[in-house]
């Protein structure tokens, strides 16, 4: 424990420069000159060196190639954001890129600004977050061109539960559902792995939220870590065959993920054979990381004197040697998938030309627009009050904090920390003012943010020079529609920067920021066409003003051309697409885990709170009270009505669900969906299993299992479906200690969202 603290203590001192990487975007790669080193290199014709060979040759022919000291050299990385560099057998220095939302570079190398992770969950489409992957993957390594330092990993997809509304890194992730967020997460593996980019997929496990991060320990029951928080990663490792991941910074069960065989093993478990990387400065010890199994220290430095400690620890047991050879094998199997070895390869220079190539391409730009229509969740539209028609309409005002502010790094604008980790620098991100103005003309809008966000205690830059600013009761009375662009930014929907407690961090309540509610009423008292549009990683609260409003939209953190695509979506040219990946519940003791009592609370507990600070490893705990019972498993639990319930979207036309031939005996259940509106949209089809309680092991009402999207005409109709496996009807038996399957008939249930689930079929779950 001594030596723990003192490593702590010794992080902390470097901490703000190296943590979240706010300071290693401008380079983090190694320091050291790619020099041939001592030693004979293999001979040209190793069979490792053939890209044609099958992977798993590859890595057995280099093993037994590798000296102790390389094999030691290639369990830690070579610079803050970089890994490899063993230049006697060929390997380079690989660039590794945050995060989630795309490759985070330095200013003055723009990529394009993709919607962040929570967009992609609200699609449920896991074709188009497919693409999606594909797109960051070619963005990730074309942004460096052939001559620098390749980049080969992109840190993402993140999938920690949205366990409460307010943490702060909930816009990184995919909500609060386990097979939601672990198909969206193997749909971003799968498309960043197909041009070679490595995701490395986190926080691995139990990090889902920022208050004390690197110091908590957290608990939970069994059958809540299995059924809940490991699931999407099991998915991701099972239908994604994700490369990598990386082990969170806090501690399970008393032990730091990084140093716990258990946790490791666990997803091991799940048929992984890739990397575990640590979080950023997050291998405290690496005797007991290599023990546990974790793979791949992290920003760490070429330390030739380390390696021969390490191999000397390996020689007299002190570490496993089998873990050793292990974490060295499955790092190797990294390198080869990311093709490494075969930079030099007609075939990879031709990708990596294609790569560069689609750096902020029309083609990104156009997805990133799909993306931020196919995300937005429309919560209300009275009357059909949306979509409006653009060549009737005089004026618009364009009202509110978020009418004109950047959510990304856009080079120029003065404000430098948005999000921490899922930040982007970008050249491009189109307001909903520079996209009204673009559509309509200045003479057509009007401006009136009411008060501006401030970062560091500035404001941001205007994108529309020129257009004054509003009061905006008077743009209201003057306009014929008002769209309010409210919600959140990055100084609540950020990652936490620091060692220890770091304050502020998760959001303190679900208000929108600033006097929001209060302009949204004096603004709809003047004008009763307001369209609300909240920029938000999470649910807000809507209550103090949504029946005051006709219409309201949740567009997320939407990209670089969230602005057009909220102006396509106002006007008709687009119709939202999104459905809710949390429940959206109306007061905060709604969630389980802030209602259920001193027991459950939210964010954990400080020990020694009065005479520590920051907190240090172990001083903060967190015990998951409310087990299973996150986002609609605990609304539907406790009988709590939510605002919106988990998977609900309208858009502007209307679908109907009836029930289509179907076969119990083999777990196949179809359901027909017809478009019975006036114009083409999507539907989503959500499949949830409810079982019978089974050796005192209470069920949730329902759970989602499966989920379909399909484009329809109106008028059109088409049958899909669902053919469950095992996993959909089994749950965690925390008495005997294992999966097993509930005794007597459960329910398929078919629908629209959790609370529209009309079609029902009785069935048998089949044998594990
Ligand atoms: C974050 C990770 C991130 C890493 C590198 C850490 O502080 O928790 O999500 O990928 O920094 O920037």
């Amino acid at each position: 424990m001594r030596g723990l603290t003192r490593t702590m203590l010794a992080l902390a001192a470097v901490w703000p420069l190296a943590v979240g990487a706010q300071g290693m975007a401008t380079g983090g790669v190694a320091r050291v000159s790619q020099r041939a080193e001592a030693g004979t290199p293999p001979p040209a014709d190793a069979a490792y060196r053939d890209a044609k060979r099958p992977i798993e040759e590859r890595v057995e022919d280099l093993m037994a190639r590798l000296t102790d000291e390389e094999k030691a050299r290639l369990r830690h990385a070579c610079g803050g954001m970089s890994s490899g560099l063993v230049p006697r057998i060929g390997l380079p220095e690989i660039r590794t890129l945050d995060g989630p939302n795309g490759p985070r570079t330095e200013p003055g190398r723009p990529v394009t600004y993709f919607p962040t992770a929570i967009a992609y969950a609200a699609t449920w489409d896991e074709a188009l977050v497919e693409e999606v992957g594909r797109a960051l993957g070619r963005e990730t390594r074309g942004v460096y061109k052939v001559g620098e330092v390749p980049a080969r990993m992109l840190l993402g997809p993140g999938a920690n539960l949205a366990r409460s509304p307010l943490g702060a890194r909930n816009f990184e992730y995919f909500g609060e559902d386990p097979v939601l967020s672990g198909k969206m997460a193997a749909a971003v593996c799968r498309g960043l792995q197909s041009v070679k980019v490595s995701p490395c997929m986190k926080h691995w496990v139990l990090n889902d939220q920022e208050w004390c991060r690197t110091v908590i320990d957290v608990d939970c029951p069994e059958r809540a870590l299995r059924e809940l928080y490991a699931r999407p990663f099991e998915i991701a490792a099972r239908e994604g065959q994700c490369w990598a991941v990386m082990g969170g910074y806090n501690a399970v069960r008393g032990k730091w993920c990084s140093h716990s065989a258990e946790i490791n093993d666990l997803l091991m478990s799940f048929g992984f054979d890739g990397a575990i990387y640590s979080d950023w400065g997050g291998w405290r010890d690496t005797v007991k990381s290599l023990n546990a199994g974790s793979t791949m220290e992290s920003m760490s430095k070429v330390d030739a004197k380390r390696d021969a400690r390490e191999v000397g620890q390996v020689r007299t047991g002190v570490i496993d040697a089998k873990r050793a050879e292990e974490a060295t094998r499955r790092n190797l199997r990294n390198f080869f998938r990311m093709g490494a070895f075969d930079l030099d390869d007609p075939a990879e220079q031709a990708d990596q030309a294609a790569c560069e190539r689609s750096v902020r391409s029309a083609g990104h730009r156009a997805l990133a627009r799909r993306v931020a229509v196919e995300s937005a969740v429309l919560l209300k539209n009275a009357g059909g009050f949306l979509p409006r028609d653009a060549k009737t309409i005089g004026k618009v005002a364009l009202i509110g904090p978020n009418a004109d502010q950047y959510h990304s790094m856009v080079d120029g604008s003065p404000l430098s920390k948005r999000g921490g980790s899922g930040a982007i620098h970008t050249d491009r991100e189109v307001t909903p003012l520079a996209a009204f103005v673009e559509r309509l003309g200045r003479e057509r809008v009007l401006f009136a943010p009411g008060f501006r966000f401030e970062h560091e205690g500035r404001a941001d830059a205007v994108s529309v020079p020129g257009l004054p600013a509003m009061d905006p009761v008077e743009a209201a009375k003057q306009a014929d529609l008002v769209i309010f662009c409210g919600g959140l930014d990055h100084s609540l929907d950020r990652e936490v920067l620091g060692w220890g407690l770091v304050l502020p961090a998760d959001r303190p309540s679900l208000a929108l920021k600033g006097p929001q509610a209060e302009l949204i009423a004096k603004v709809a008292a003047v004008n009763p066409n307001v369209v609300v549009a909240l920029t938000t990683g999470a649910p807000v609260s809507v209550e103090e003003w949504i029946d005051r409003v006709p219409a309201l939209l949740v567009t997320w953190y939407a990209g670089g051309e969230g602005g057009l695509a909220l102006a396509d979506m106002v006007f008709g040219d687009a119709a939202p697409g999104g459905r809710l990946p949390y429940t959206w519940g109306k007061r905060l003791e709604d969630w389980p885990c802030h209602g259920m009592g001193e027991s459950a609370a939210w964010p954990g507990l400080r020990v020694n709170a009065a005479n520590q600070r920051p907190a240090k490893p172990f001083e903060a705990k967190q015990y998951y009270h409310d087990g299973i019972w996150v986002g609609y498993r605990g609304f539907d639990r406790f009988g709590r009505v939510p605002r919106w319930p988990f998977g609900f979207g309208l858009t502007y036309t209307t679908f109907a669900v009836s029930p289509a031939p179907s076969d119990p005996t083999r777990q196949t259940f179809a359901v027909s969906v017809a478009n019975t509106g006036k114009r083409a949209g999507r539907a989503v089809v959500q499949c949830y299993v409810s079982k019978p309680m089974t050796n005192g092991n209470e069920m949730p009402e329902k759970e989602l299992v499966a989920f379909k999207s399909v484009r329809l005409d109106p008028g059109e109709s088409r049958i899909l479906t669902f053919t469950l496996t095992p996993e959909a009807f089994r749950y965690w038996d925390e008495a005997a200690g294992g999966w097993a399957l509930p005794a007597g008939d459960c329910t398929v249930r078919l629908g629209l969202s959790s609370a529209d689930l009309p079609v029902r079929y009785a069935a048998k779950p089949p044998l594990l």
